[in-house]
C-alpha cells in the first residue's frame, strides 16, 4: 500500500484490501473473492475500523450477488439475503456494517450490477464524507484552541486504514498538520491488538507528523499533567443523545479529559449514528477471544487457562463529549446535558 492507494477497493470482481493484521512490518494485499473470505477478514480484523468494515460488508453483498446470478440475469434473492445477514452480523458494535449491508441490499431487485454500483458509490462517498468532516473538525479546533501549536492525543486507528480516504479523527490530525497546527501527537498503543502502535504510528510516520506512542495507562497521566490540549477519537456507534461506542479505553480518556477540562472530540460520519438508539445503554459490546489478552505476539503472558475480560469497545456518555463532528454537523452533547444555570445552587429552604 502506498500513500495514494486506498486501503480497500474493488478490482476484477474481488475486494482488494490491505491486511491490517500484519502491518507495519509486512505489507500484504488480500483479494477477497467470496462472502466467507470477507467475513473472515472482518472478524479477524484484517479489515477494521467502522467505515472500512461497512464498505467491506457492502462489497461482500456484491460478491454474493455476483455468485448467485442465474443464467437469465435474475438473482437468487434468498441466497443473497442469507449472505447479507451473515455479513451484517460479522461484528456487532459498529453500526456502519449493518447500515452499509442494508443500503446495498435495497438494490437487490435491480440485479447484481445495481448492488455493485451502490457499493462503488459508497466508496466514492466515503472519500467526500471524510474530507468534509475533517475540514469541519479542524475549523472547530482552530476556533476552540487558536494560535498555539497543539499537543493531541488519539486512541486506536481512525486513519486511511479505517476508512478508504483520509480518515476521521486521524484525518483531522493530518489536516491540522497541513495547517501547521500540530506540535505533537500522543498515540495510545491500544491494547490488546495495538491499532495505535502498529497502524496509527505508521500512518503518522508516513505523513511526517511528530508523534510518540504511549501505553494506554499513561494517557490519563499525560492529560492530568498538562501534556495534552485535545483528545480526538472516532466512533463505532452513536446514540441519539450523543453516547458513543468506540475502542475499549475511550471512556477512561473521556473521564480524564473531563477532569482536566481538556476538550474531547469525536469525529465520525453520519453513517455511524444509530437513529433507533436513544442512549448508549442499548449498544452491544463485542467480546473477543481470551488469547488476545493472555498472549502477546503469540507468546503466553498469563498462566494457562486464565479467565479473561476482553471487551473490544466501551461506551462514553455524551455528557463527557465536547463535540461530535460529522460531515454535516457539530453536535455538542456535553452542552446539551448541562444543567440549566442555577440548577446546582444549594437549597436555601
Ligand atoms: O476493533 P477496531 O480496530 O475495528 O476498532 C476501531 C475503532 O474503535 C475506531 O475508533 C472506530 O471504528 C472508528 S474508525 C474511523
Amino acid at each position: 500500500m502506498n500513500a495514494h492507494q486506498p486501503s480497500l477497493y474493488w478490482e476484477d470482481g474481488a475486494i482488494v484490501t490491505t491486511d491490517q493484521r500484519v502491518l507495519p512490518h509486512t505489507h500484504r494485499q488480500l483479494r477477497l473473492r467470496t462472502v466467507d473470505e470477507t467475513i473472515e477478514a472482518i472478524t479477524t480484523l484484517a479489515v477494521r475500523g467502522a467505515p472500512a468494515i461497512g464498505l467491506a460488508g457492502a462489497l461482500g453483498v456484491a460478491l454474493s450477488a455476483q455468485r448467485h446470478r442465474r443464467p437469465d440475469g435474475s438473482l437468487d434473492e434468498p441466497a443473497v439475503r442469507a449472505d447479507a445477514r451473515r455479513l451484517a452480523a460479522a461484528r456487532p458494535t459498529a453500526v456502519n456494517l449493518e447500515w452499509a449491508v442494508h443500503r446495498v441490499l435495497a438494490r437487490i431487485g435491480e440485479g447484481h450490477r445495481a448492488v455493485l454500483d451502490e457499493g462503488l458509490a459508497m466508496l466514492r462517498e466515503d472519500a467526500e464524507v471524510n474530507g468534509a468532516m475533517v475540514r469541519r473538525a479542524a475549523d472547530l479546533l482552530d476556533d476552540l484552541l487558536p494560535d498555539r501549536p497543539l499537543r493531541l492525543l488519539t486512541h486506536c486507528n481512525t486513519g486511511r486504514l479505517a476508512t478508504t480516504a483520509i480518515g476521521t479523527a486521524l484525518g483531522v490530525i493530518l489536516e491540522l498538520a497541513t495547517r501547521g497546527r500540530v506540535a505533537e501527537v500522543l498515540v495510545d498503543e491500544t491494547r490488546p491488538l495495538l491499532q495505535g502502535a502498529r497502524l496509527t504510528a505508521w500512518e503518522l510516520r508516513e505523513a511526517g507528523v511528530p508523534h510518540r506512542v504511549c501505553v494506554d495507562s499513561a494517557a490519563a497521566a499525560a492529560i492530568a499533567t498538562g501534556l495534552v490540549d485535545c483528545v480526538l477519537v472516532g466512533a463505532d456507534r452513536i446514540a441519539v443523545n450523543g453516547d458513543v461506542a468506540n475502542k475499549i479505553g475511550t471512556y477512561g480518556l473521556a473521564v480524564a479529559a473531563d477532569r482536566s477540562q481538556v476538550p474531547f472530540l469525536v469525529i465520525a460520519p453520519e453513517s455511524t449514528r444509530d437513529p433507533a438508539l436513544p442512549t448508549g445503554a442499548g449498544i452491544t459490546i463485542e467480546q473477543r477471544a481470551a488469547a488476545e489478552v493472555t498472549e502477546f505476539a503469540g507468546t503466553p503472558v498469563a498462566p494457562a487457562g486464565t479467565a479473561v475480560f476482553n471487551p473490544a469497545f466501551d461506551v462514553t456518555p455524551g455528557e463527557l463529549i465536547t463535540a461530535i463532528v460529522s460531515e454535516s454537523r457539530v453536535q455538542r452533547p456535553r452542552e446539551a446535558a448541562a444543567p440549566p444555570p442555577g440548577a446546582d445552587l444549594p437549597d436555601d429552604g
